[in-house]
């Protein structure tokens, strides 16, 4: 089980940079923090309920007066981090003057947290002196206030009062929060597959291989020491797991691409270190226990080639392998993996090799980069070889 990080309450108020607030309750999540967000219903025009609530991983709060439970508010405000992204002028003026009549409010008045708010609304009105003098009381009571960025803004004017980018707030909150932000991967979505898939021929018995996964978790643990919010999926690995990053489990080359389908769209880097059975049975599976006979005839059919079916919406999505390889040729049967998977990179490694590689904590690497430029890495820890297939990933990105 990955442990909980802090528990964070998320403001959500009526400005139409509410609809980023999504994205960055995801990032906040991934980071395993215990999300909790509370929409005033101004931000209901902007942003959906479910929406929130699937990225968060709680129900959204927006009701005062909740009958089911009347002390909503006290329990929320016993927070680590209270957070307003985007703070409107109404909302940072009831701030300033105490008033309580929405949840959000409520939680604010009782929370003994920090609280760092981000208004976000029309230039003109973000340098109105009310609004102005309403932001200097809150800094002066200790809320930390992070002034809006210059730019372009919704309403096709140019000024002061846009929200800042989901990961640069995700940045400051983890800055905040005393975790780590810094590294080059700072602000960087990483989507990481690692172990081997299985696929059932009958309810106990499985088509699999060797993969541990060491790997994947090696890639992915770098990432998140460089400051990138990681999500891994683990195909049927039994090995340690830490805290911030999130992990999903899955079992077969089916659930890994349903796993991956879900998330796909929210990273900018995926890295398959996952080794996908080629292979599944065919027809439809026994559900019991295939009886022990002199003979048995299994149909194989190739199961889907994932990382070549899966686009990246992001244009400028990064899309690295994997290539076990062995025999004549290795190198050349990677190289054109690369190019046959669209990928930006691929690792390729010798499995001829009993020194290195499956289940070994060590690895010796080829990494692949379609430019031309090999760069190998010669036998070393898994965690080195993570540190150099990132290194290139943070000068494409
Ligand atoms: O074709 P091969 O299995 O050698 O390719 C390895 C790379 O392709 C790895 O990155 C692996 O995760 C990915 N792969 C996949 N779907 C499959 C088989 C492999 O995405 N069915």
């Amino acid at each position: 089980m990955t442990q909980p990080g802090h528990k964070i309450v998320m403001g959500v108020t009526g400005s139409i940079a509410a609809t980023k607030s999504v994205e960055l309750a995801r990032l906040l999540a991934g980071a395993c923090h215990d999300l909790h967000i509370i929409q005033t219903e101004a931000s209901r025009h902007f942003v959906g309920e479910a929406a929130l609530a699937a990225a968060s991983g709680h129900p959204v709060a927006s009701d005062l007066f909740d009958s089911s439970d009347t002390f909503a508010h006290l329990e929320l405000a016993r927070a680590d981090l209270l957070v307003v992204a985007p703070a409107t002028a109404n909302t940072i003026a009831k701030m300033a003057a105490g008033m309580a009549d929405n949840l959000l409010l409520a939680t604010y008045l009782a929370a003994e947290c920090p609280a760092i708010i981000y208004p976000a609304m029309n230039h003109r009105m973000w340098n109105h002196a009310a609004v102005r003098e309403n932001v200097r009381l809150l800094g002066q009571r200790g809320v930390t206030v992070v002034p809006p960025e210059t730019g372009e803004l919704a309403c096709g004017e140019t000024g002061a009062g846009r929200l800042p980018e989901p990961a640069a707030i995700f940045c400051r909150i983890q800055e905040l929060l005393g975790e780590k932000i810094t590294g080059d991967l700072a602000g960087m979505r990483l989507l990481v597959t690692a172990g081997a898939t299985r696929e059932p021929i009958d309810a106990v018995r499985f088509i699999s291989n060797r993969s541990s996964g060491k790997m994947g978790f090696a890639i992915a643990e770098a990432a998140y020491m460089r400051g990138a919010a990681v999500i891994l999926i683990a195909a049927n690995c039994s090995l340690p797991r830490r805290p911030g990053i999130r992990y999903v489990d899955v079992s077969t080359a089916a659930g890994l691409m349903a796993a991956l389908e879900s998330d796909i769209d929210n990273c900018d880097v995926l890295i398959m270190a996952a080794a996908v059975s080629d292979y599944m049975v065919s027809g439809k599976q026994t559900m019991g226990k295939l009886e022990r006979k002199s003979k048995i005839n299994l149909q194989l059919e190739k199961t889907d080639d994932i990382v070549s079916r899966l686009g990246m919406n992001n244009t400028s999505g990064l899309k690295v392998g994997f290539a076990a390889e062995y025999g004549r040729d290795k190198l050349e049967r990677a190289r054109q993996k690369l190019r046959q998977k669209k990928l930006d990179m691929i690792v390729f490694n010798d499995i001829s090799r009993s020194d290195i590689g499956f289940e070994s904590d060590e690895n010796e690497i080829t990494i692949l980069t379609g430019s031309g430029r090999d760069v190998f890495v010669g036998k070393t820890s898994k965690a080195e070889c993570a540190h150099r297939i990132l290194d290139l990933v943070a000068a494409k990105g």
